[in-house]
Formats: C-alpha cells, structure tokens, sequence
C-alpha cells in the first residue's frame, strides 16, 4: 500500500509542536466550519435504546430523505439506487471491486485525490493516468487522450467533480465528452462529487447523473465529510441507476454488516440544513480561495492554478523537491515560532517523477491564518536551498 501524501509528514509535524512550534496545516482537507446544529441536535436526542446495525445499504428511512436532495438538485435517482456507506471511501472500494477484476484498468485524470492509488492498490488494479496540466488550470484533457489509452482491460473512466486536488470544476460540455467515450467503449464513469456544493464564481455544477444516456454506465460517489463538515461521522454513499451494479455492491456492504448506525441518525438530520448555512460557508470559501491565490500570486517563481470549486488548489514552486522542501519547513523553519504544513503533489500523481515541484493546499483555515501561512511560505522559499 503506498503511504498517504496527506498523512506522512505528520511525525514532522509532531516535533514541530513538541518544540513549541504553531503549525498552519495546509495539508489536509479538514475544514474549521462547524457542523450543522440540526445534526448534532439529532446525535443528543435520540431515543435509541440499542444502538443496532441498520440495514446493509442504510436505512430506508435515510436513502428515501437522500433521493430528495437529490431530486432537489436534478439528480433524479430512488433510494434503491442508493447504499449508504462508511464514508465516500468505503464507496470507492465497493465500486472498484464490483466492476474489476485483479489486473484491470481505470483511467483517471492525474493530479488526482490521492487515495485513489490506495484504493486501487488493494483492489489489485492498475491506475492508468492521463495528465491535465497546471498550465490549463486542469481541464480535462483532450478525449483522444483517454482513447489512445482503452485496452481490453479498461472497465472504468474515474473523475473527481469539482476536483481535489486541483479545484477544477468540469463544464457540462467535458461531462457529455466523457459520456460519449465510455457508451462508445462500454465503460462506466465513477464520478467522485463529494465537493458537489462547493462552486464559486456563478458556475453551475453539471453531475454525471444528469446525463440520461449512460444512466447504465454511471456511478456516483459521494459523502457527507465536506458537504456538512462531518468528517468524523464516516457516512458516504454509492448512487447508481444500473441494478446489477448495485445489486454486486450490496454483497460487498453486506459483508461488513452496516454502516454507522449514529451517524446515519446525524446525516439524516443533516439534510434539513438550512441554505443560509451552504451560503455562508460557500461566501467563506470564496473569500479564502481569493485571499490565497492573490497572496500566492505575489510570490516570485510560484504558479498557481485558479480553483472554481472545492477548497483545494495546486501550487508549483521553485524548488526540485516539494517533499524535501515540506519536511525542511517543518524541521528547520519557522517565523517566531510559527510554520507551515503541506502536502507534496507528486503523491497526487501516479506518472512517476511528475509534480515534484508542486504542492496542494487546502484553504480550510480562517483568513488571518492563510495570510501568515502564505507568508510563512514565501520567506521560507527566499531562504531554502534545494
Ligand atoms: C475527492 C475525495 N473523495 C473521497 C474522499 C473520502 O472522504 P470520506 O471517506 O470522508 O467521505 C475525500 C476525502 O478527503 C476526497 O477528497
């Protein structure tokens, strides 16, 4: 299994506090937003005298409020189409292992969230990247891309909707690109929209659900983590309008029983948040992603994506190694006391020896903390020596 881009430098980290440091953690995806009362009321009320499992693909009662919301966002999909699952990660690893076999090949846009290659590695298949650029802010790259790289093995094409890491947002016209190539070549399309509430600037987020003609070819991923800031509660779902699809993923839930009994209860409630919580969160974003791509921008040598959703971006720096330039921040850096933690792309990547020089931030920090964070970074790179 190959480490977690996110998660390895945390012994770093770790010195860094024992040696007093404050540490600004750009690294991971965890929001500072608080989750929706309505949710952790729920949690405290309950009249729950046994804490049981529930049914296998969730609770009906709980799949059936889920195909409102969608229903609400023109996803026009029934609660049997749903298995609730332990967060969009167990969804992942039932999708994998419902449509492959050992050896088996998925196409995916790299950078891309980084578990994937997890996923993939012990679901024994093989990533097969096809590389967006920075430079194009990420778009989808041309569909002959993806065609010169469809082998007999290819069962899926998998895109992470708007995109971690790199806070691309695919338009309606690249989804019905994709939908053209996958009914062409029998493929399904697992598309990851855990960031679905997440788009700035007026762009209108397009599912690949909405797309009638591949309602057989379509998987959907997605999770309550970000959307309601519960990532504690390890709730996700798989949606999908081809029955033997689910049908096969039902086995794989039945195996581990049930999901979160508790934090069904939560995620339940969570669907009753009101809009002016989505509104305030989404204007907090936008202010962030602004405050932090202008602050980027001022850097000598630094390029930087411009993200129209999720809270993620890409950052090339003047370095050759960003792995060494993170540990370096965390060992050897700081500003009265204060550094900074990032991510290292190249664990975005599965191409190897693409992205080396390049970072992901998360803008899930208020944004004081982004400002000092962003400056931190750029006394650091004035100072650093490959
Ligand atoms: C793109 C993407 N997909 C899936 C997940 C998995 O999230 P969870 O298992 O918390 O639902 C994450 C978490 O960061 C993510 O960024």
């Amino acid at each position: 299994m190959p480490e977690s881009p996110i998660r390895k430098l945390v012994p770093y980290a770790e010195q860094a506090y024992k040696d007093g440091k404050t540490v600004y953690h750009l690294n991971i995806g965890q929001p500072d937003i608080k989750t929706p009362e309505v949710a952790l009321d729920a949690v405290k009320v309950h009249s729950l005298d046994i804490l049981a499992y529930t049914r296998s693909e969730g609770s009906e009662a709980y799949r059936k409020k889920i195909a409102e919301y969608y229903h609400k966002n023109n996803i026009q999909v029934e609660h049997d189409d749903i298995i609730v699952t332990t967060g969009g990660s167990e969804a992942l690893l039932f999708a994998f292992g419902s449509i492959m076999d050992s050896d088996d090949e998925i196409i995916i846009p790299e950078p891309f969230y980084a578990n994937y290659n997890g996923f993939s590695t012990a679901s024994d298949i093989k990533v097969v990247p096809v590389i967006s650029k920075i430079e194009d802010n990420f778009a989808l790259p041309a569909i002959e891309e993806f065609e010169k790289l469809i082998t007999p093995k290819t069962k899926a094409i998998l895109i992470c909707n708007p995109g971690n890491p790199t806070g691309y947002l695919y338009s309606k016209e690249e989804i019905k690109k994709l939908a053209q190539i996958v009914k062409k070549h029998d493929l399904f399309l697992i598309a990851d929209e855990v960031y679905r509430e997440f788009v700035y600037d007026g762009n209108e987020f397009y599912s690949i659900m909405q797309e009638e003609s591949i309602a057989e070819n379509a998987i959907m991923i997605d999770s309550v983590s970000k959307r309601y800031s519960m990532c504690g509660a390890r709730i996700g779902y798989l949606v999908s309008k081809n029955k033997s699809f689910i049908k096969t993923a039902l086995k794989f839930a039945q195996a581990r029983l049930s999901p979160p009994t508790l934090a069904q209860i939560a995620s339940e409630a969570a669907l009753s948040t009101p809009q002016s919580y989505f509104d305030g969160v989404i204007n907090d974003y936008v202010s962030r992603r602004n405050t932090l791509i202008s602050e980027l921008e001022k850097i000598d040598g630094v390029k930087v994506a411009k993200p129209k959703g999720a809270f993620y971006c890409i950052a090339e720096l003047p370095v050759k190694s960003a792995d060494n330039f993170a540990k370096w921040l965390l060992e050897k850096f700081d500003i009265d006391k204060e550094t900074v933690m990032v991510a290292p792309a190249a664990g975005f990547y599965s191409t190897p020896g693409v992205g080396l020089n390049q970072i992901r931030i998360a803008y899930v920090l208020n944004e004081n903390s982004l400002i000092k964070a962003v400056n931190i970074l750029k006394e650091a790179l004035k100072v650093y020596k490959d």
